[in-house]
Parts: C-alpha cells; sequence; structure tokens
C-alpha cells in the first residue's frame, strides 16, 4: 500500500515513536476450528460487495435485497429492496429452529443472589408482549422511543420491542443528568420514555424516575412514561406514568412481526465525542444487523452452541447495542449482563461473575483492565477462570502493558487477545485481530477485517508508508456506517467526510508499522506538537505503563515557552507500589529510554484518579486546564467530578524538572 511518492517532502504527521517485538500466536486449537481463516481477505478483496452478500445471507430475509450497495457518496444505502425483522432475526428464528429452551441472558444484578435467566422463548414472550404494549400506548412506525435504564433485562427487551413494530429507539445511558436526558429527548422528538423506579450501583439503589421527572417536565412531546419495577422505591407518579407490570403484563405474548425494509431506522445513538453537541448516530437496518452479527462470530469466535459470552459494557453505549443486544442475539448466543459496578460488593466480583457462569468470552475495556491492574494480580488469582478462551478490548488504545497483563493475568497466558477498533459512527467492529488467524501484538488493532478498507494518510491525504503515522481514513462504504446524524445532514458531511476528499475520517491518529499493521493513537484533538514534532499522548502513556510501578497515565501537552507544547503526564501506581521521591525522574527517564528524549515528559504528576466520562474515556482537556494553570473547565459529563478536586491538591508537589 505503501506507494513511492518522490518529490513529496518527507514531512511526518504523527511519530512513530514505540518499538513493540512481542507477537502471540493463535492457539493451535482455536486456529483448526476458527469460524474464519486467513483466505477471507482474499475474498473480500476480490469481490467486497459479493463478500457482504454472503455474510448478509446469515440473517432471515422477508425478501431478498435486488442491489446489495447503491453509494451516493457520502450516502449508503445497503441490501436495498430488502426486508426484514431484526426482533425476528435476534428471537423468533432461534426458537422456531427448536432452540427455545437455550439461555439467551443469564442476568446477574448487583444485589448478591439477584440473578434472572431468560431463554429464547422467554425472550420471545417478553418482547412479544412489550411490542403489544408499545401499541396500546399508541407507539407505531418510525415513532421515537427514548430508553433510560439501569442493566436490567427490561432494556434489552424494550430495544427489541421498538425494532419488531419499527420504532426508532434512542437508549441514553442511565448515568446521563436530567438536561442531557431532556436534550437527546427534544431532539429526536420521543413520544415515550422507557425508565425504571432505579438500578442497583455500589450496593445501593440509585433512583432514575426523579431524574426521568425532571427532564420530561422540559418535554411536551412526550405523551407516556413507562416505568419498570426495580427497585421497590417510592417514585412520585404523574397523569403520564404507566407502570410496567400494569401495562405489559396483561398483554397477549403473541405478536407477528413484520419486516421492515432494510433502510428503515433502527436506532439513533447520541455521541458528544469529547466536545460539542451531541450527534444522534442513526443506524438502519438490514446493513447494521449484518455486520454486527459477522464480526461478533468472526471476532470472537463465537460457537453459539458452547461458548458463555460477557460483553461488560453499558447497554447505553454502542457497545452494548451491537456486541450484547443486537450481534449476539442474532447470532443465538448465550450472554451474561451484569448490573452492578466491578467492585461491589469486592474486587474480585467481575471473575467470581466468570466462575459462576463459565464465561469463555470476554468483552471489555483498557480503562477495566487497567484499574484490574492497579487493584492488584492477587485478585483475579483467586478466582477459576479456565472457562476463558477469547478476550477483547474496545474503548481507546491498549497500551502493550495493559494487554500482557490482560493476557496472562486474566486469560492464563493462552486466550488470545483481540483489540478491536469502531465508533457509535461505525456501528460494528472495523480494525481487530482475528483470535486464529493473526499473530497479535500487543496493543495494535492490527489489519482491517476483511471486507473494510482503511488506511493512514498524511494530512494531504497520500497514504503514509510503513513506519509512518498519520491519520486513520475508510476508503470505501460499509454496512453498519451510520446513515447521517439526526435531524442534520450537512453535520454528518462536514464533521466526517469534508477532511478528505472522498474519504471516511473517524478523527483518529493511526500508524502503520514496518509490517503494515495499524497501530491506533488516539484523537487527533489530543497530539501534542513537541519543538515541531506531533507526538500521540497514546504512546507516551503506553511507555508510562510499561513502567513496573505504573498502573495508569494520561499524557497532555501544555504550552511551553520553548517547545511550543510541552509533555505534562498524570500517572496511577499500581497496587503495591510505592511513591518514592524521585519517582518522577525515574518515570522521565524511563520515557526518554522507550521513546526517545523527544518523548520526555517535563512534568510528571502521580494522581489517585483520573478524570473520565462516563464510558471510561480520559477527559485530557482538564488536564490541560491543571497543566496549564487554568481554573478548570466544564466537568459536567466526568463520571466523578470530586475526582479534578483530588487532582489539584496535588499539584503543590508537581514541580519535578530536573
Ligand atoms: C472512539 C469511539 C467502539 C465502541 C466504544 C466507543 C476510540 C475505540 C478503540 C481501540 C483505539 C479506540 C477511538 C474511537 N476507540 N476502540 N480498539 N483502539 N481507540 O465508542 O464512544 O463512539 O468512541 O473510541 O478514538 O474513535 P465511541
Amino acid at each position: 500500500m505503501a506507494p513511492d511518492t518522490p518529490g513529496r517532502e518527507t514531512q511526518e504527521t504523527l511519530s512513530n515513536l514505540l518499538q513493540e517485538n512481542r507477537r502471540f500466536e493463535p492457539p493451535a486449537e482455536l486456529a483448526s476450528a476458527a469460524n474464519i481463516t486467513a483466505d477471507a481477505y482474499d475474498e473480500a478483496a476480490a469481490d467486497r460487495i459479493g463478500f457482504w452478500e454472503r455474510a448478509a445471507e446469515r440473517l432471515t430475509w422477508g425478501r431478498r435485497w435486488d442491489t446489495a450497495l447503491e453509494w451516493n457518496a457520502p450516502f449508503a444505502k445497503w441490501f436495498v429492496g430488502g426486508t426484514l425483522n431484526v426482533a425476528y432475526n435476534c428471537v423468533d428464528r432461534h426458537v422456531e429452529a427448536g432452540r427455545g429452551d437455550k439461555v439467551a441472558y443469564h442476568w446477574e444484578g448487583e444485589p448478591d443472589g439477584d440473578t434472572r435467566t431468560l431463554t429464547y422463548s422467554d425472550l420471545l414472550r417478553e418482547v412479544s408482549k412489550a411490542a403489544n404494549a408499545l401499541a396500546e400506548l399508541g407507539v407505531g412506525k418510525g415513532d421515537r422511543v427514548a430508553i433510560y435504564m439501569p442493566m436490567i433485562p427490561e432494556l434489552p427487551i424494550a430495544m427489541l420491542a421498538c425494532a419488531r413494530i419499527g420504532a426508532i429507539h434512542s437508549v441514553v445511558f442511565g448515568g446521563f443528568s436530567a438536561t442531557a436526558l431532556s436534550g437527546r429527548i427534544q431532539d429526536a422528538d420521543a413520544k415515550l420514555v422507557i425508565t425504571a423506579d432505579g438500578g442497583y450501583r455500589r450496593g445501593a439503589p440509585s433512583a432514575l424516575k426523579p431524574t426521568v421527572d425532571e427532564a420530561v417536565a422540559e418535554c411536551p412531546g412526550v405523551e407516556h412514561v413507562l416505568v419498570v419495577r426495580r427497585t421497590g422505591e417510592k417514585v412520585s407518579e404523574s397523569g403520564k406514568d404507566v407502570w410496567w407490570h400494569d401495562l405489559v403484563d396483561r398483554q397477549s405474548d403473541r405478536h407477528e412481526a413484520v419486516p421492515h425494509d432494510a433502510e428503515d431506522p433502527l436506532y439513533i445513538l447520541y455521541t458528544s465525542g469529547t466536545t460539542g453537541k451531541p450527534k444522534g448516530i442513526l443506524h438502519t437496518t438490514g446493513g447494521y444487523l449484518t455486520q454486527a452479527a459477522w464480526t461478533h462470530d468472526v471476532v470472537f469466535d463465537l460457537k453459539p452452541d458452547t461458548d458463555i459470552y460477557w460483553c461488560t459494557a453499558d447497554i447505553g453505549w454502542v457497545t452494548g447495542h451491537s456486541y450484547i443486544v443486537y450481534g449476539p442475539l442474532a447470532n443465538g448466543a448465550t450472554s451474561v449482563i451484569y448490573e452492578g459496578t466491578p467492585d461491589t460488593p469486592h474486587r474480585g466480583r467481575f471473575w467470581e461473575i466468570v466462575q459462576k457462569y463459565g464465561v469463555t468470552i470476554l468483552y471489555t475495556a483498557p480503562t477495566a483492565i487497567r484499574t484490574f491492574m492497579k487493584w492488584g494480580d492477587d485478585i483475579p488469582a483467586k478466582y477459576d477462570m479456565s472457562s476463558l478462551r477469547v478476550l477483547g478490548s474496545v474503548g481507546e488504545p491498549i497500551n502493550p502493558e495493559a494487554y500482557v497483563w490482560y493476557r496472562e493475568h486474566i486469560g492464563g497466558s493462552r486466550c488470545p487477545v483481540v483489540d478491536t477498533w469502531w465508533q457509535t459512527e461505525t456501528g460494528a467492529i472495523m480494525i481487530s485481530p482475528l483470535p486464529g488467524v493473526t499473530a497479535a501484538k500487543p496493543g495494535a488493532a492490527m489489519r482491517p477485517l476483511p471486507g473494510i478498507v482503511a488506511d493512514v494518510v498524511d494530512d494531504q491525504g497520500n497514504p503514509v508508508p510503513d513506519g509512518g503515522g498519520g491519520f486513520l481514513v475508510v476508503r470505501e462504504p460499509w454496512p453498519s456506517m451510520l446513515r447521517g446524524i439526526w435531524g442534520d445532514e450537512k453535520r454528518y458531511t462536514d464533521t466526517y467526510w469534508s477532511r478528505f476528499e472522498g474519504m471516511y475520517f473517524p478523527g483518529d491518529g493511526a500508524k502503520k508499522d514496518d509490517d503494515g499493521d495499524l497501530w491506533l493513537l488516539g484523537r487527533v484533538d489530543d497530539v501534542m506538537l513537541v519543538s515541531g514534532h506531533n507526538i500521540s499522548t497514546t504512546e507516551v502513556e503506553s511507555a508510562l505503563v510499561s513502567h513496573p510501578k505504573v498502573a495508569e497515565a494520561a499524557v497532555v501537552g501544555a504550552t511551553d515557552p520553548i517547545t511550543g507544547q510541552a509533555i505534562v503526564a498524570f500517572t496511577i501506581l499500581r497496587g503495591g507500589a510505592e511513591e518514592s521521591p524521585d519517582i518522577a525522574k525515574e518515570l522521565r527517564d524511563h520515557v526518554a529510554k522507550a521513546l526517545g528524549p523527544i518523548a520526555k515528559p517535563r512534568q510528571i504528576l502521580v494522581v489517585p484518579e483520573l478524570p473520565k466520562t462516563r464510558s471510561g474515556k480520559i477527559m485530557r482537556r482538564l488536564l490541560r486546564d491543571v497543566a496549564e494553570n487554568r481554573s478548570i473547565g466544564d466537568v459536567t459529563t466526568l463520571a466523578d467530578s470530586a475526582v479534578m478536586d483530588l487532582i489539584s491538591a496535588k499539584l503543590p508537589s508537581a514541580a519535578s524538572d530536573d
């Protein structure tokens, strides 16, 4: 792919500093029975559209499509003329095929012993009743339904009920404020809100209904609020409220699923990115389900008859939509859903769940992995996790050291780790190793999946050669791509299709290593410009995390009179590691050794926590405020607003220049 570009000055777009030589071959047993082989790359390259058509054949269609792809850049239509019902594909067809007694969800509430098991037959009855209930509330095809719920079975049931009748759901993460919720309800003009009295978090009931009441007061378009009783706490009832158990329980458990058009909307999901007004990302039906199901099958090597699959994300994020609800159910998988936090009632809760259900595939986020590293190796060591066979990571670049820790301490050094790159906008996994095919490198997402054409380009849009860094782009449309931003076509074109002619720009930096494999380097907004070099925060963070005392690191560029920007690092130490007086110097030297003197941080602070969004992404914007001695900006999207006080309190000890 690296073209010869004579005459073009070799001007670096993004430095490539980190060298990583470890390789992990796929386990022989897994490779020999893998759901996909290396041939798929060639097959897809030879006939990309035909490749996706074969992937679409795994679904049950009401009517087969006439045209696989209609592409009027940047607007794609997939499987045009085809019809299907997403809920039928996720539920009914498994029951019709005689797999009704198979468990769809093992649900584990946060309070100890609070569990539910739903088979595919159970799910069919519950989804049918909920679909009938929606119809009784006057919700029909094309109407928008806002869903604001804890991680309880009624959440996927509500989503599937919407999908079944062709209503468009907009799930809003249960940790968002009343203002965030009302803004999203209004933007989509939802007529129904589905919620619960509350859920359990950190060992106590956590109310949701008061937030909904506050939000709905600002939303005259909302006709009804459908409320699941979960915690039993007292709620104030308004004329719009309907209890789920009063309405849904009395419905018929039969409901005929009629097929919808392949391009009918399935859902809106708001993403704010790091700044700006949230964008309502729109996904449709046939292409979305095709790629969600196919990637879930091949990236995790899912064997639906024997695997117990657990994705620890919240369903309020796209990871939960595609890899707790739509992908796994379309594939007839058995999944675990956990309601609560990983440290309730103790820090071994995740591993206890793995042991209890015999989880074989685990999909989680780097932020969680680094937290487990910080808590110490001894905690997972107490549990039998020999059932695990494939591990996945998503949400941020995974630092090589966190990857290796995950592999060793969770995967017993036998499970492949797949680092999956994608976004709310892409709908499904785009770049990832294949567990039975790829000799994986710790920290690399490796290659675009078969059927996906991605590349790394410089600021002129020219492909960078192997060994170079730049901007990640996607060159060809893919089935689960967003179809637009709800109510704002222009913003769709401006945000994703205007930076590089004819290419989708996700906003991420990336590099190609000497083998042409891809490494994600974080958001380009976070790139630091130090003495004329563009340095990615991810590489410096990974170098810090590779020091045995460091569990987690966040790096920002702060204005510097000499170098333009200087690197300032915030670090969290591993469980057991001591904060010695010369730790800053030790870490600075370590980074200089790993990446070269150019990447040596000016300043290193040891902090107890890092500011993160509710989905676990580090908010570097706030750390830049600290590093540049500014008053700290908008903290409303922080998961824990007290964190910034803890960090600021560490400032006097920050001077670490030598
Ligand atoms: C952004 C998308 C994809 C579902 C969860 C997040 C970052 C995601 C990786 C990865 C490096 C990653 C990117 C991307 N990201 N996965 N494996 N390696 N970065 O969805 O909230 O839409 O965030 O998360 O920056 O653009 P999202």
